[in-house]
């Protein structure tokens, strides 16, 4: 006997899990199925970014950091401490219990919203007049019923063609977050976002990091002024990443892996290392779902087509996150995942694509949201630009964490803020006043007149905002 819902939804990372809980909330009988298995074989909603993402990488970036601070900042305070050691496992072991904690919470929260949960794979079976069938599989295969079906399968690292993971010596995200022991030599492909964290993580720990990047600019994607200034602290810290390089070969043996590769002037390059991470982007992931059963059309990246709206091409299946078009990134799969639910019950949610903010979490940590100067550049739109250093900032010299700047981009005529750009502490924090201004259409004059606390890092904001009108009070 198949059990019916108004909405079935398919994955419970934070695209899915958010969807089920809102559509919850709105009064419909709603079942989530998720398959991720923790270590026991049990339950582990929460998805990539749960499990194998967001919140453990931002647990090791967090000991990791620490462990740095111990070693090299302390003694700066009048703290000394004996030898600083670092007990590997035990660093691994607080992650996975930041994970299970989230894990639990999910499910806490299904319980709280009356959300059904499921714990196996669910597939399309058929589509027949209203509605969808779909088959769970796993330890108490199921199937269940419903006119509305949410997709929010997510995505899966990329191979480089011919060199699969094995998660020993060639890493994923998921292998480079559950190290043994830090590697004496670490070889990173892809100085993306994850290459940085992870970079980050395991050269605080003692690796030595060579990160192998293809293209020939670092971090394209983010204001060039950012970048540079980024790049210089990683260069600093012993990040050694190598742009405009072209991998060949890479082999495994007893003792780790080498990568073959061309340098950016031409000429034939070999790296030895421990371990290799590859961070060469992710792919959306619909392995499993039967999209073929009912016609769910993808495109030639495996993606499922969606609309502005995440309508996919058959009526009632919406799909959200990292498995359909934009960036992959978690608060984006929510707020799809809201959005839909939202539509489903007839009202008007919306993704503001324009306001989703970046981060990346390195040290200093980089943060944006809105254009930067070269995309305005291409626009051809006028704009004046304000920095302010976290060098001349009270609160940033008495934490003792002075790289940086923050960088506002306004329209030359209107002054509404276009991008807001910040590398230094806290940038992750900070930059949710930059979205809330640009969700408001703020204009600089707005920031700059506004009373910020102090002593706080947000006066950096603040006097940005009063040096694009050149006319910063403490720099
Ligand atoms: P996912 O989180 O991938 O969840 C999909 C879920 O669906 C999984 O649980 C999967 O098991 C399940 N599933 C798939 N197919 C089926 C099926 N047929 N049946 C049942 N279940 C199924 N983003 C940020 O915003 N901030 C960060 O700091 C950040 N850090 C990251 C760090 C790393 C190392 C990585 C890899 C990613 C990071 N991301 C970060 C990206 C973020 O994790 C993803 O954007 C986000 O998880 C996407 O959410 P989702 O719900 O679309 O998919
Ligand atoms: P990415 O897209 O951020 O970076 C991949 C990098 O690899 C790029 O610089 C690209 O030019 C390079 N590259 C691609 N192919 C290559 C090749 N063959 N040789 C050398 N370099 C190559 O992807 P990444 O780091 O794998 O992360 C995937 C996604 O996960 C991110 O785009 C982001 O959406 C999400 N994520 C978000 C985080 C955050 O929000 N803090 C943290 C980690 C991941």
């Amino acid at each position: 006997m198949s059990q019916t819902f108004d909405v079935i939804v398919i994955g419970a990372g934070p695209g899915g899990y958010i969807a089920a809980i809102r559509a919850a909330q709105l009064g419909f009988k709603v079942a989530c199925i998720d398959e991720w298995k923790n270590a026991a074989g049990g339950p582990a909603p929460g998805g990539t970014c749960t499990n194998v993402g967001c919140i453990p990488s931002k647990a090791l970036l967090q000991s990791s950091e620490h462990f740095e601070h111990a070693q090299h900042h302390f003694a700066e305070h009048g703290i000394s401490t004996g030898k600083v050691t670092m007990d590997v496992a035990k660093m691994v072991a607080r992650k996975d219990a930041v994970v299970k904690q989230n894990n639990d919470g999910i499910l806490y929260l299904f319980k709280k919203n009356k959300v059904s949960f499921f714990h196996g794979r669910g597939s399309f079976v058929r589509a027949f007049e209203g509605g969808y069938e779909i088959a769970v599989s796993g330890d108490k295969p199921d199937t269940l019923v419903a006119k509305q079906v949410i997709v929010a399968t997510g995505s899966n690292a990329r191979a480089l063609p011919g060199v699969a993971f094995d998660e020993v010596n060639i890493l994923s995200n998921d292998g480079a977050l559950r190290l043994s022991a830090v590697p004496k030599k670490l070889a990173v492909i892809g100085s993306g976002v994850i290459g940085l964290e992870m970079g980050s993580v395991w050269r605080r720990l003692g690796a030595e990091v060579t990160i192998l990047e293809g293209l020939p600019t670092f971090l394209g994607a983010v204001d060039e002024q950012i970048a540079k200034e980024a790049k210089k602290a990683f260069d600093k810290q012993g990040l050694k990443i190598e742009l405009g390089v072209k991998v060949g070969e890479i082999t495994t043996s007893k003792k780790g892996v080498s990568i073959a590769y061309t340098d950016a002037k031409g000429e034939s390059r070999g790296l030895e290392a421990d371990k290799l991470i590859v961070s060469i982007g992710r792919v959306p992931n619909t392995i499993g779902l039967n999209a073929e059963a009912v016609g769910l059309k993808l495109d030639e990246r495996g993606a499922i087509v969606v609309d502005d709206e995440c309508r996919t091409n058959l009526p009632g299946v919406w799909a959200v996150g990292d498995v359909v078009r934009g960036p992959m990134l978690a608060h984006k799969a929510e707020e799809e995942g809201v959005a839909v639910a939202e539509r489903i019950a007839g009202q008007h949610g919306h993704v503001h694509f324009n306001t989703i903010p970046w981060v990346i979490y390195t040290s200093p940590e980089i943060a944006w949201v809105g254009r930067t100067e070269q995309q305005l550049k291409a626009d051809g739109v006028a704009y004046k630009a304000g920095t302010f250093p976290f060098l001349a900032n009270g609160r940033a010299r008495a934490l003792g964490d002075t790289t940086g700047m923050v960088k506002i981009l306004a329209d030359a005529k209107t002054d509404e803020i276009l991008g807001v750009h910040i590398v230094g502490p806290m940038a992750s924090e900070l930059i949710a006043e930059a979205v809330v201004a640009m969700e408001f259409k703020a204009s600089a004059e707005d920031i700059a007149r506004i009373c910020h606390a102090h002593p706080s890092l947000s006066e950096a904001t603040k006097e940005a905002a009063l040096a694009v009108d050149k006319r910063t009070l403490n720099f």
